[in-house]
Order: structure tokens, then sequence, then C-alpha cells
């Protein structure tokens, strides 16, 4: 299967196998507050990541990119509803493209439908300080993201098998890059231990991206000869990841993600401390199955829902609403409390 294929199969496979919705995020609930003394016209959506100042506090993930025509197109959709919505946006993996130049016209698709916008660059932890420089170049970037995968490449029968040395690349790049730096997963989530030893790194945030949307293994798993079944329930939870992270990682600034789809989703994860959330899978799947316009009114309707959410809980801003009372229930409890992340 050539790489290209390749992109495409796994924008096929993360679409078919879907969302678990197992994120933990249905076991929060927010005290409701009768006299929240506030107004919808004061709520402030907005945010601020690594000095960059979000107007939303969600944006459009990391996904593609480097798989033909094809990729490029939804790189530019994805682009023009972020432009139209006034959203930051990540591209996916470039790492290809630093081998394989006929490749970056995929990501830039991104730049040029949003020449102005928040664009965010993403390469692996096995990227060079070099490496880092030229992704971020090739897109004019505002932001790079670096993306930890080890379940993936396990589950990949072509996938790396050797992790060692992550961290000092990842120190070194922060410390050699013009834009700031974000970490993220890729669906298993941070924990605190982990949050630890990033809260260490210069970092402009950490992105939790847990369990209970999009499973890459489950998509490895549904393309391999030699599925890794023990892999398709691996993972942290995004409710509790996100106060693990917060936890292990008090310094830093916490994007929330994995498995979000709604404005309750978003609201929530910020609540639980996050700072900003990111929406992949769902966001590519309202896209490809019902179209730009489609996808603009979904990001439109959830700004205006958070804002009705933010008002009822008396939280004017994405700080207040940090101190928003909740509840925490179920199995999210019981791994907090049994964490000891009270
Ligand atoms: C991804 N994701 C991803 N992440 C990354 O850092 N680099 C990448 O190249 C990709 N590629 C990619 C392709 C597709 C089709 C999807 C759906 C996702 C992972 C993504 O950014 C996110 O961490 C996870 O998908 C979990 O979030 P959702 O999808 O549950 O919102």
């Amino acid at each position: 299967m050539s790489r290209a294929e390749r992109k495409i199969d796994h924008i096929h496979y993360a679409l078919s196998t879907g969302q678990s919705r197992r994120t933990g995020l249905d076991d929060i609930q927010f005290v409701h507050r009768s006299l929240p003394g506030s107004s919808v016209m004061d709520i402030s959506l907005s945010t601020e990541i690594g000095g960059l100042q979000w107007s939303s506090p969600f944006f459009v993930n990391a996904m593609t990119g480097g798989g033909g025509q094809a990729t490029a197109d939804i790189n530019a959709q994805l682009a023009e509803v972020a432009a139209v919505c006034d959203i930051p946006m990540a591209v996916g993996s470039q790492m290809s493209a630093l081998r394989h130049p006929e490749e970056r016209l995929t990501f830039q698709a991104a730049r040029k439908a949003n020449p102005r916008g928040m664009l965010l660059a993403n390469i692996g932890s096995e990227a060079t300080v070099d490496e880092a420089r030229a992704v971020c170049d090739m897109i004019e970037a505002d932001g790079l993201q670096i993306h930890l995968n080890v379940i993936q490449e396990l589950a990949m029968p072509e996938g790396d098998r050797d992790f060692r040395g992550a961290i000092d690349r990842i120190a070194e790049i922060c410390g050699r890059v013009e834009v700031p730096v974000i970490v993220k997963e890729t669906g298993f989530g941070i924990s605190r231990e982990t949050a630890q030893l990033l809260n260490e790194l210069p970092l402009a945030a950490i992105d939790t991206a847990g369990f209970g949307g999009t499973n890459f293994a489950e998509v490895e798993n549904e393309r391999s000869a030699q599925p890794m079944s023990f892999f398709n329930n691996w993972g942290i939870p995004t409710a509790v990841s996100i106060v693990e992270t917060v936890f292990g990682a008090p310094d830093k600034r916490v994007i929330a993600s994995g498995g979000l789809q709604h404005a309750e989703d978003v609201v929530k994860s910020l609540a639980l401390g996050a700072s900003a959330a990111g929406l992949s899978g769902f966001l590519l799947n309202i896209l490809l199955t019902e179209g730009q316009e489609a996808l603009t009114e979904h990001i439109n309707q959830m700004k205006t829902d958070m804002q009705m959410m933010m008002c009822a809980l008396g939280a004017k801003s994405i700080g207040q609403l940090h101190r928003a009372p909740l509840m925490i229930f179920g199995r999210t409890e019981q791994w907090l409390r049994i964490r000891g992340l009270e």
C-alpha cells in the first residue's frame, strides 16, 4: 500500500470505527445555580495558548495531509471553515512531506485557504530540530504540535518499535523553534506521570487526547492481518486524562481532546481545568458526510451553546469556568479517587 493510500485508509477506518463516546464526560454533572448573576452578552469565549489569543476555546485538531489531492481538498475545506468560524486548526503529521516534497502542497492547501488564520504544524516525537523548523516553515505555522503515538505505532505492522529519547528531542525542539510548542497524545490520554515529565519543558500546552473518541488501535487492528486486540480498550478516558494532566503539569495550559463532539463536552472539559479543546473525528465526519455548510453551522452552534451554558453557570470567562462547581460520578470518580486526584 502506498503512503497516500494509507492516509486515505486512516480516514476511512477512523470514520467507520466511529467514536465510542467512552470519554467519561457523561460522569460529569454541573451543580445548577438559580442566581448566576450573569448575562449571555457578557460571556467571553476567548482563551490564550502560548501567547496566542484564540477568540474561541476550541479548534480543529490534527488530521490529514500527505495523501494526494483528496487530503489537500480536506485540509482546504477544513481551513475554509476554520477561517469563517475564526477558530484555529492543526494539520496532520507532516513527517512524510519532509522526505517527499510533492506532499507539501497537501498541507499548504490549508494555509492557502486561510492565509491569516491560526494554523498549527504537526510532527512526531522522532523529529529533529531542523525537521521541526521545516514543518513550521512549510505552512507558516503559528504553533507546533508534537504528537505522541506509541500505541498506533505498535499496532501497525510497519510501525516504530523504539521510543527512546523522545522527551530529550522534544526538549531540544522547544528551545529552538520560534513558535509555541504543544505536545499532544493521539487518543490514549496523558497520565499524571507523563504530564510531570512534560511539565519540566518550556511547552505552551499539553493536549490530553484521551480515550473515548477516535481509536487508532481499532483503526490499525481493522487494517492489520495480525490485530493486537489488547490495545482496543487501552488508554485513559478523556475526562480523567484532563484531571491527570492538570495535576501532573500545574504550570502548563491543558488542551482537552479525544471524543469531543458538542458544546457540552467542551464546557465540561474546560470546567475540569482545560484552557481549550480540540475536535477531530467528529468534525471530519460532518465535513465528509454533510459538507462545509453543515460543519460551519455545527461550529457556530457550539459557540452559542457554550455561551448559554456558561451563562447558566455564572462563568463569564474560561477562567471562571474552571471554578464552576461540578459532580463526578461512576468510573471517572472511582479512577480519580484511587489515583488521589481529588
Ligand atoms: C488523527 N489524529 C492525528 N493526530 C496527530 O497528531 N497527527 C496526525 O497526523 C493525525 N492523524 C489523524 C487522522 C485522522 C483521520 C483522525 C480522525 C485523527 C488524531 C487526532 O488529532 C486526535 O488526537 C484523535 O483523533 C482523538 O480525537 P477525536 O478524533 O476523538 O476528536
